[in-house]
């Protein structure tokens, strides 16, 4: 075989996935650590749950449209598994297995790799995180109030710019009363896909009539202020309207800031009541960071009916547009002679214990090379470590920001570099 044959291909990432830099991960760390503090102040702890579940889970309830883009396999055994496409559905089956006699409501936060089979783009991936909250067990407005300001408080919390936009599939479900339930799931995900042609055509097709059709538009166009809800009389129950009015006075008077949207259609099956979605600037297309909203889930998997709300917010998205000063610990450099190395290693250890971020040469390379790499990794100091000096208890210390260069007792090391 010619040498040229020989030569091994690389191995690309599989389409859709990422790989992160350390500067990445050092911000989506900060991120993932602010949205950690938040929840929890609003007293939600965390759960996990596999990567991998039931292909059941997602297709009891999840809708067409996830299903489509569900990573499916069948394991050794012959069990039909999925790779998740979200976190609620299996936050869900851990409440009803683990968790339904505890005291109610339950606040959970989760943050997790999601898997769907998607066309990527910008800001949309078939790996992506999301950080998302369940509230499980309260079906009163206060509760979706809570949900829904926790969410924009992370956002607003990040500095970036948003809008928060809430609607009620009750009301849009309440126009399509008299369409049979997969015909009307499909008909709500043409809307939230907002493709008003192939609505315009589903709807005559299975025979929508004409007055339920032009409501629909006309309801899912309805956009703005909470004045908007006033347009909406007469195409719904009223308690549904009424709902809105009372989130809408809880959230006003909490100061998180929103427009009413009834056209959010969500494109997943589960939801029940109010929904919300949060849009940001400087995505492109996919610019949508945040859904959630009412669902119920528990009695398609074995428990009781429990009412919950929650949303995920898409991670990726958001830590793509977050500026943020990572605040890092002081990086030294020892820098050692090859009879001083052991040394070195010792003032190492130490200064780690001391909270710095230490490295030590493992590339047997000379003093100048070893300064020189220092400065090339953005080290603050480099404390070089002589023998003479060593014996007389000081090391050598270089300020690699000023170029500054002191004689440095040992036992005073830490406190000088602080
Ligand atoms: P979702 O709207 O399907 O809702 O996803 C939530 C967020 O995940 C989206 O707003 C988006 O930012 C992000 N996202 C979705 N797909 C991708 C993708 N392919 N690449 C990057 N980001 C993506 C849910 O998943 C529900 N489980 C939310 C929820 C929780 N509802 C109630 N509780």
């Amino acid at each position: 075989m010619s040498e040229r044959a020989e030569r091994i291909e690389r191995i690309e990432r599989p389409r859709g996935t990422r790989d992160f830099l350390p500067e990445e991960m050092e911000k989506r760390r900060a991120i993932e650590a602010r949205f950690r503090e938040i929840a929890e102040s609003y007293g939600y702890r965390e759960i996990a749950t596999p990567t991998f579940e039931h292909l059941e889970l997602f297709t009891i309830k999840s809708g067409e449209g996830i299903v489509e883009e569900i990573y499916a396999f069948k394991d050794k055994s012959g069990r039909d598994l999925a790779l998740r496409p979200e976190l609620t559905a299996p936050a869900m089956r851990l409440f009803v297995n683990e968790c339904s006699v505890m005291p109610r409501p339950l606040r959970f936060y989760y943050f997790g790799n999601c898997f769907r089979y998607e066309r990527p783009q910008k800001g949309r991936y078939r790996e992506f995180w999301q950080f998302g909250v369940e509230l499980i067990g309260s079906d009163r407005v206060e509760a979706d109030a809570e949900v829904i300001a926790l969410a924009y408080r992370m956002l607003k919390d990040l500095n970036i710019q948003f809008e928060l936009q809430i609607g009620h599939v009750g009301i849009l479900r309440s126009i399509l009363r008299d369409v049979p339930e997969d015909k009307s799931s499909r008909i709500m995900r043409l809307i939230d896909k907002k493709d008003q042609e192939g609505l315009a055509a589903y709807m005559d097709e299975v025979g929508v009539p004409d007055d339920v059709q032009e409501r629909v538009f006309q309801v899912s166009a309805l956009h703005g202020s909470r004045e908007v809800l006033t347009e909406a009389e007469g195409f719904t129950d009223q308690h549904n309207l009424e709902y809105l009015q009372e989130l809408c006075d809880i959230l006003d008077f909490i100061s998180v800031e929103y427009t009413i949207n009834l056209g959010i259609a969500r494109g997943l099956d589960y939801y029940t009541g109010i929904v919300f979605e949060i849009y940001a600037e400087g995505l492109g297309a996919q610019n949508q960071i945040c859904g959630g909203g009412r669902y119920r889930l528990t009695h398609l998997f074995g428990g009781d009916d429990v009412p919950s709300t929650g949303f995920a917010i898409g991670f990726d998205r958001v830590s793509e547009i977050c500026k943020m000063d990572i605040q890092r610990k002081k990086l030294v450099v020892v820098v050692s002679f090859p009879d001083t190395l052991r040394e070195s290693l010792k003032v190492a250890e130490k200064l780690r214990a001391k909270g710095f971020r230490v490295v030590s040469d493992v590339m047997g390379r000379n003093i100048r090379k070893q300064l020189s790499h220092a400065s090339d990794i953005g080290a603050d100091y480099a404390i070089i470590i002589g023998r003479k000096e060593v014996d007389e208890g000081v090391v050598g210390v270089k300020n690699l920001n000023t170029g500054v260069q002191k004689s440095v007792a040992i036992n005073e090391l830490t406190e000088y570099l602080v």
